[in-house]
């Protein structure tokens, strides 16, 4: 039985994705970019074990088994990597035929799946490069990207570390719609991130759903795809490239607000925030007032995650615990500074319920054996 463990982190895009112009191959309507959030703190983590004498794909999520040929998404991550494997395999008679082998998959968060914290993006990305080293593939990053993009778009972008573009690309078979790396993650180091997780239920919509609805209804879609995207994209590559905040922060609250500008001129509409996201954009709004110093930007859902320099993040925690104090059972001491103009009531306990304060990072990290969530007979350690 050959065993690799293998975890892949979050990203949080800047430029958002939404949209497909192709929903089998899984191809954008436009660019997006995005940063790697450290996996020190947010992960996917994923085994695969591959053995002859296994008589079926099988697959455990979050410690409960899944029928693995019902996920179609997965279904072509492995029909894809087999295929590289197998043109090996086919190459040298001394490779083991890991292609003709059943593999037994055991992958879990350290967070919870669909709070809106993008555990597709880091699922399938730790899934495919989990394979990847599995089947020893010789294919550069942007190459395994195209495999994972099959699984999740956003999920392309966290085979890399530091700050990702996704290139939409133009071939009708997807050959040149892969992930590129703008800057790694020591480029910028002061650049910090703090996720704001915001109490709220399951989301409602999707975003493969939510997104194509707009591709189908959004008359605003139209000028984000031509004009707004390709500028932006250009402009924040240099603000990055540049350690430029102020114009990198600009760009990040404008393309969220425009995401869900779009979400909202869909019909019928979609709406990810609810009151306590947007009390955080005015919050961060009253406190850049005399400069820039945070960025806000939101996914499909309520949770905000803020960019800022280090030195700015103890005051912006300060910031957020005053306005939305932690629940009840958390005793934190919060030091409000009293010049502070209050924007905003006072927020009930536990409207914001967790805040997570990360950094820019690597990429997908390969574990050792100890750290497999597969025993030796390629069943998992752990069930729910
Ligand atoms: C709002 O990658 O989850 O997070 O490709 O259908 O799996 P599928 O969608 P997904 O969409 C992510 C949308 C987003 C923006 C982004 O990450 O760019």
């Amino acid at each position: 039985m050959r065993t690799v463990t293998c975890t892949a982190p979050v990203n949080i895009a800047v430029i958002k994705y939404w949209g497909k112009r192709d929903t089998e191959l899984i191809l954008p309507t436009n660019d997006s970019l995005s940063v790697t959030l450290s996996q020190d703190i947010l992960h996917s983590k994923t085994t695969i074990s591959a053995c002859k004498s296994f008589e079926q794909d099988r697959l455990w999520l979050n410690g409960k088994e899944e029928d693995i040929t019902k996920n179609r998404r997965m279904h072509n991550c492995f029909r894809e990597a087999r295929a590289l494997r197998k043109k090996m395999e086919d190459e040298s008679s001394e490779l083991e035929p890991l292609s003709t082998y059943k593999v037994h998959v055991c992958s879990e968060n350290n967070f919870p799946t669909a709070a809106g914290l993008a555990s597709s993006a880091s699922g399938l990305a730790a899934l495919v490069y989990t394979l990847a080293q599995l089947y020893e593939l010789q294919i550069s990053t942007s190459d395994l990207s195209r495999i994972a993009r099959q699984g999740s778009g956003s999920a392309c972008r966290s085979l890399f570390g530091g700050f990702v573009a996704w290139e939409m690309g133009s071939a009708s078979d997807g050959s040149d719609s892969k992930a590129v790396q703008i800057a790694p993650e020591t480029h910028w180091p002061e650049l910090e991130a703090l996720v704001c997780v915001v109490s709220d239920a399951k989301k409602g919509t999707s975003s493969t759903e939510g997104m194509q609805h707009t591709v189908e209804t959004s008359e605003l879609m139209q000028a984000r795809i031509s004009t707004v995207v390709p500028q932006r994209m250009a402009n924040i590559k240099q603000a990055i490239l540049n350690r430029d905040f102020n114009t990198f922060a600009e760009i990040t609250m404008r393309d969220s607000n425009q995401f869900h500008a779009v979400c909202l001129d869909t019909y019928p509409p979609i709406s990810y925030l609810n009151d306590t996201s947007r009390a955080i954009m005015r919050v961060i709004h009253e406190y850049n007032k005399d400069g820039v110093k945070a960025a806000y930007t939101y996914d499909a859902g309520p949770n905000a995650v803020i960019y800022a320099p280090r030195e700015n993040m103890p005051e912006i925690i300060r910031l957020i615990a005053h306005y939305f104090p932690p629940p009840a059972t958390i005793t934190l001491s919060i030091i409000t500074r009293s010049s502070h103009k209050k924007v905003i009531p006072i927020f009930p306990a536990g409207s914001v319920s967790r805040l997570l304060h990360t950094k820019v990072d690597d990429g997908p990290r390969t574990l050792a054996e100890d750290e497999a969530l597969l025993n030796s007979q390629g069943l998992p350690k752990r069930l729910a």
